[in-house]
């Protein structure tokens, strides 16, 4: 199913507001370390004070803030995104660093607001392919300096994140299933913020409806805990049953329209969720998709490599260095 354009930037400008380093979730702890890291310090050991480099479908900026951790040199970054960023880390920035690293939020890849050839190295970690190959790919070359460099990550058909992400969205169909835990919370709000005073109390002990559902809700959250230890990707699971447990608390303590509330915010952010998991599958590149957007770059197989973390296949990578007028328009 294709996600429209405005609703992928919500999606993501929210995940992003939240400050998120990057978006592998919990599989990596504030940045990407690494073999990925690796490939990015390797990706700028060559390049020449005051290069300038571009990162494109940034996020929060992990691959500007790795590089600029570890280049001596006064390179300079732009940053882009279809969403808006709200990268917290620049805050910690001395003021020379911050002044070489400008985001630029709700700018497509399509569209690149940049002069010609003002670019030493172009760079997009598990971005570029969610963009229009067709026309991002020609910006890219458009800006691109001769001589420079393309070095990019991208999400592999094989890969952990991609498998991962195919379980986890078998487990939010569970939660979101009619009848399912996220529903069934709902349905327990009622009687709990009914409970809160005696008369609720003693109105619910012949309530036979509010006793099915909070029979059905328990036998729900045990099923939960059981997939979530049974699985290698428990995330979404347990974070959903501990949420739901200080939903019906919130009910029990503060009423019934706050509850409400606080399970809406939950159903969108699994509802978020679902959409940034399933792009994340249907947009990584089997090994003709990666050979393809090389070849549309200038390169060819020769400049592709499945890239392994700990003996975890977690993307492709490639290095190209397009020449002018390289540019073939992918199918
Ligand atoms: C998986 S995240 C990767 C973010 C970052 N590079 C990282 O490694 O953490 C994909 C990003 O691509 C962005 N994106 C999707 N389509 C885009 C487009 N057409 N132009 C620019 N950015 C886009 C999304 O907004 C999202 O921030």
């Amino acid at each position: 199913m294709e996600i429209h354009v405005d609703v992928r930037k919500a999606v993501w400008s929210r995940y992003w507001s939240h400050g998120i380093a990057h978006s592998c979730g919990g599989s990596y702890g504030n940045r990407y370390e690494g073999s990925l890291a690796r490939f990015w310090r390797t990706a700028c050991a060559g390049l020449r004070p005051g290069a300038r480099m571009l990162d494109i479908a940034t996020g929060n900026g992990a691959v500007p803030q790795l590089l600029l951790a570890h280049t001596a040199n006064s390179i300079s970054c732009d940053a882009i995104d279809l969403a808006q960023p709200e990268p917290r880390w620049i805050a910690g920035l001395s003021r020379h660093k911050r002044a070489r690293i400008q985001f630029h939020g709700q700018q497509p890849a399509e569209m690149l607001p940049f002069p010609d050839a003002r670019f030493d190295l172009v760079s997009s970690q598990y971005g570029l392919e969610y963009t229009d190959l067709g026309r991002s790919v020609p910006e890219i070359l458009r800006v691109l300096r001769p001589g420079g460099t393309v070095c990019l990550i991208t999400h592999h058909a094989d890969a952990r994140p991609v498998r991962l992400a195919a379980a986890e969205l078998a487990h939010l169909d569970w939660l979101q299933a009619p009848a399912g835990l996220l529903e069934t919370a709902g349905a327990m709000i009622e009687p709990m913020a009914r409970a809160a005073t005696d008369a609720g109390r003693a109105s619910l002990s012949g309530d036979a409806a509010a006793h099915a559902v909070r029979t059905r809700f328990n036998a729900l959250q045990q099923e939960a805990a059981g997939l979530a230890a049974g699985s290698a990707c428990p995330d979404a699971l347990a974070e959903m049953r501990a949420a739901l447990g200080q939903v019906l608390n919130v009910a029990a303590g503060q009423g019934a329209g706050t509850a409400y509330e606080a399970l809406s915010l939950l159903a969108q952010a699994l509802a978020d969720s679902r959409v940034r998991l399933q792009e994340l599958c249907d947009y990584a590149l089997d090994e003709a998709g990666a050979i393809s957007l090389a070849a549309a770059l200038g390169g060819s197989a020769r400049n592709i490599e499945p890239l392994f973390d700990n003996g975890m296949l977690m993307g492709w990578s490639m290095k190209l260095r397009p020449v002018r007028g390289a540019v073939r328009i992918l199918a």
